[in-house]
Parts: C-alpha cells; sequence; structure tokens
C-alpha cells in the first residue's frame, strides 16, 4: 500500500470484529511509528497498547461507570474552546449530522446521541486499544508531536489490514484507564485509539473535508 493510498483509507472506524490483530503486527507498527518527528526529537508520547484480559477488564469498568450514570471524570485538559466560532462550529454540527444521521437519529434526539456514543467505551468492539499520554509539563509544540506518532501509527495499521479510532472520549473517563494502566503521575491522557479490523457490517458515512481554498494558501512568486 503506497502513502497516498494509506491517508485516504484512514478514515475513524466505530465498529469492529473479535478477530484479533496480532501482537507482532502491532509491535511492528509501534517500532515504525517510533520514528515519527518531534521537535528536538523529545518524542513526547508514552503508548500502552491493551489487548486480551486488560482491556476487557477496561470496557467492564467504563461500562459500568455508564450504567451507573456516573459524572465524567475532571478534566486534565481543555477539548475545545468553550465557544467555536466559525467556520469549526459548522464543521462540527455536520459532523455530528452526519456521524448520528447514518446511525438514523436526529439532531434532538440527544439520548440517542448519548447512547451511540457510549459505544466509544467499548472502544467499539475494537481487540485492541493503544492510550497514548503526554507528560503534563509539555507544550503545545509537543501535544502536535503527539498527533504525529498518533497518525504515523494509524497510517502503518492501514499498510499491515487494520482500521483504527482515535478518541478523546477516553479522557472523559482517565482514573479508570489509570486504575488499569497505572501511568506515573507526570502523565496526562490525551486519549485512545481503538484497533481492529473493521466490522463492514456497520455503517460509516465518509466524512468530507473543507475546500482545500478553505485551509490552503498557495502563493506563487
Ligand atoms: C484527537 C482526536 C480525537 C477524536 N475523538 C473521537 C472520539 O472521542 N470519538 C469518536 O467517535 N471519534 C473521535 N475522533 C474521530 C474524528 O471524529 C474523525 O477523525 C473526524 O470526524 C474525521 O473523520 P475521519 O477520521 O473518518 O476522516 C477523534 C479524532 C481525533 C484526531
Amino acid at each position: 500500500m503506497d502513502v497516498y493510498e494509506a491517508v485516504t483509507s484512514r478514515r475513524a472506524v466505530r465498529g469492529f470484529t473479535d478477530r484479533p490483530v496480532p501482537a507482532e503486527v502491532l509491535q511492528r507498527v509501534l517500532s515504525a511509528a517510533s520514528w515519527a518527528p518531534s521537535g528536538s526529537n523529545l518524542q513526547p508520547w508514552h503508548a500502552y497498547v491493551l489487548t486480551g484480559g486488560p482491556l476487557a477488564e477496561l470496557k467492564k469498568r467504563a461500562g459500568e461507570r455508564i450504567a451507573a450514570g456516573d459524572p465524567w471524570d475532571e478534566p486534565e485538559y481543555e477539548q475545545y474552546p468553550p465557544a467555536l466560532k466559525s467556520p469549526y462550529r459548522e464543521r462540527r454540527e455536520a459532523f455530528g449530522e452526519q456521524r448520528y444521521g447514518a446511525l438514523g437519529i436526529p439532531r434532538a434526539d440527544v439520548e440517542a446521541r448519548q447512547r451511540a456514543a457510549s459505544a466509544n467505551w467499548d472502544a467499539f468492539g475494537a481487540p485492541a486499544a493503544l492510550f497514548c499520554y503526554i507528560d503534563r509539563d509539555m507544550r503545545r509544540p509537543q501535544w502536535s508531536d503527539v498527533g504525529m506518532f498518533l497518525q504515523t501509527t494509524m497510517l502503518l495499521l492501514r499498510a499491515e489490514g487494520p482500521h483504527s479510532c482515535t478518541q478523546m472520549a477516553w479522557a472523559k473517563f482517565h482514573k479508570t484507564v489509570a486504575e488499569i494502566l497505572s501511568p506515573p503521575d507526570e502523565l496526562i491522557l490525551f486519549c485512545g485509539t481503538s484497533i481492529g479490523f473493521e466490522d463492514v457490517t456497520v455503517q460509516h458515512p465518509r466524512t468530507g473535508r473543507a475546500p482545500l481554498g478553505e485551509t490552503v494558501t498557495f502563493i506563487d512568486g
């Protein structure tokens, strides 16, 4: 698979089969992803890869919290600006329409949207998940380094066959994740990434993108 194909075939997959992802694939992907660039080569990410019993236990505990109506954990970072301005607000609304529209859930049905969103904490049925942490001392450029590491990981997964879905949703239950992983206190959970083989029976709308002119300016001499 060439790089263009890896980029265009990657999308947020939200339904996985229980076919395991071989440990050697995960090892190979993460060994290669460690070549992702970072400012001054800090490599400011720390990833935990969960499969088998520990992942099942995490899903069980998260499911119990949802069933009990537990509030989300105190956030360790702001996921979005408090008031999204244009054009980001419209893009987010369009995404919500697409994501929940594909499931036949109207915008007004907040409860049904929440029910659908709760699949996040089952890792959408995935047999593997990567939890990506960053040291709380780090600054904005290092968060962007972590993004590059994650995208490199997701593209390499495509080359090997599996799909993925990165999820900030896991940060809302960071204490439950920490119960399973016991990360050092200086780390913040940025996100989880579900990893597995796509369940093709689940509806996946392809998200669109803004026209290139909205996000890129070419300046020619
Ligand atoms: C940092 C980050 C966090 C995300 N968090 C979630 C999430 O919590 N739940 C979810 O279903 N998708 C999540 N996504 C997936 C985005 O919704 C998705 O990437 C976006 O809508 C573009 O669609 P595509 O990835 O299918 O091209 C996240 C993506 C990124 C990069």
